[in-house]
């Protein structure tokens, strides 16, 4: 469920119409819905919360708005970080350092030092390497960092290639069959409290068999691990649950998704941590763009939008799906292709769609696009970086500054040899 819907035929977020938010911003512009941001963050907190223990930590990837993750905040949610700069936005938006679990297989020495200062709650070890560098400067420091080890399950998430991790080939975790040698040695290092296991097998999965496959090989590792005399009291189950983009998909609901985790981990006596990103962000957003031009194509029109792959990179990366609705609809469709103007041809959002009948100047949304949207943006073609916005109710406002190419521009200098 979400909070962007018609009233008098004009699309609005919440109580904003988005042409108002179009005019003021300009376009290509991502829109925010507070109150659908909220909501999925109850939902999901609490269909968990029939499990005994639980930390929820939004993984602040799927989208790193400042504003974004203080409402999450305010929700009691605790933020996955992946570098430095996701770090310091989840500590700026005010959650408590020990709220924060960092994740990552490329930690640098200079992340990590940054994140032991902090405080940082839990450190999700992708290595045995990564474990004992972090216990040597912890050790320097002197202090003690908690970390779970991230262990790859050897599942098959049955998602996207390029946004599977759990498979023996992906870099993520340590061997399943050597985990547990792993854990034993960090475990008698100091500067080093080894607490759990963590893992993630992939992204917008819509079946949560393998989900329930992975977590039972990590419950007998837990087992295993245990029965040698390590102590395990967290177990970090990832993120990865998917959300519909397209009328019709299907995806297992919070509330199915606990009742699996409380089956699989019934006799676990741990805290069970969570890192879902696109489940809460996901449909909290759209983003806005005006049709530049209608031209006529050879199959089908296309209708060239002012938004691009460097906007919204999900459709060229994945040939993910985004809904295309106008913000006026005049009642009509039409069979279109719809592209934008980067020059190549992964500039496309859809090929051969039914959509609403659209002309040069009207705007339109493409939605779902609230979780790995924003965040994935780049300047490719010398275009800005797109601008973010929040409404709440009947008030809205911009939580990210559209960057001009000029401002891009000007950090970039020719050295003295060509001047
Ligand atoms: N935890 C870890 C360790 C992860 O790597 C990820 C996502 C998550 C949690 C959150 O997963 P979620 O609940 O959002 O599925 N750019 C891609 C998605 C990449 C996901 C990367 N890792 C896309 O646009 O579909």
């Amino acid at each position: 469920m979400d909070h962007f819907s018609y009233q008098t035929g004009i699309l609005h977020a919440e109580d904003v119409a988005l042409s108002d938010v179009a005019e003021a911003v300009g376009t290509p512009c991502y829109v925010y819905s507070s109150a659908t941001l909220r909501r999925h963050a109850r939902v999901f907190a609490e269909a968990l919360s029939i499990l005994p223990s639980v930390h929820i930590a939004f993984a602040v990837k799927a989208n790193p708005n400042l504003a974004v993750l203080r409402l999450l905040a305010s929700e009691g949610y605790g933020a996955d970080v992946v570098s430095a700069g996701e770090m310091d936005r989840a500590l700026k938006a005010g959650i408590a350092p020990e709220h924060v679990v960092f994740s990552g297989v490329g930690k640098t020495a200079d992340e990590l030092t940054r994140a032991l200062k902090a405080g940082i709650g839990q450190f999700n070890l992708e290595s045995e390497e990564e474990g004992v560098e972090l216990a040597e400067i912890a050790a320097a420091l002197g202090l003690t960092a908690s970390a779970a080890l991230r262990v790859n399950p050897d599942v098959d998430a049955g998602t996207h290639a390029k946004i599977s991790t759990g498979m023996a080939e992906n870099k993520f975790g340590v061997a399943y069959d050597r985990a547990a040698g792993i854990y034993g040695r960090l475990s008698a290092l100091p500067g080093l409290k080894m607490r759990g296991l963590a893992v993630h097998i992939g992204s917008q999965l819509s079946r949560l068999e393998p989900l329930e496959d992975a977590f039972t090989k990590m419950g007998e590792l837990m087992r295993a691990i245990r029965a040698q005399g390590d102590t395990i009291t967290h177990m970090d189950l990832g993120g990865g649950v998917g959300v519909p983009y397209k009328p019709g998909d299907s995806f297992p609901s919070p509330q199915q998704y606990a009742a699996m985790i409380a089956g699989v981990t019934a006799d676990w006596g741990v805290t069970l941590m969570f890192e879902p990103g696109r489940i809460i962000a996901g449909n909290s957003g759209v983003l806005i763009t005006r049709v530049v031009r209608v031209k006529e194509g050879i199959t089908a029109p296309f209708v060239v939008v002012d938004a691009a792959m460097n906007d919204l990179a999900r459709p060229a990366l994945y040939g993910a799906w985004h809904d295309f609705l106008a913000v006026k609809p005049d009642g009509g469709t039409f069979t279109a292709n719809i592209v934008g103007p980067i020059c190549e041809s992964s500039d496309t959002f859809a090929m051969g769609r039914q959509i609403d009948t659209v002309k040069a100047g009207d705007l339109a949304v493409f939605r779902t696009a609230g979780a790995y949207g924003a965040t994935m943006a780049n300047t490719y073609n010398s275009r800005a970086l797109v601008p973010e916005v929040m409404v709440e109710g009947d008030k809205w406002a911009v939580v990210a500054k559209r960057i001009d190419p000029a401002t891009i521009l000007a950090a970039e200098d020719v050295p003295e040899w060509l001047k």
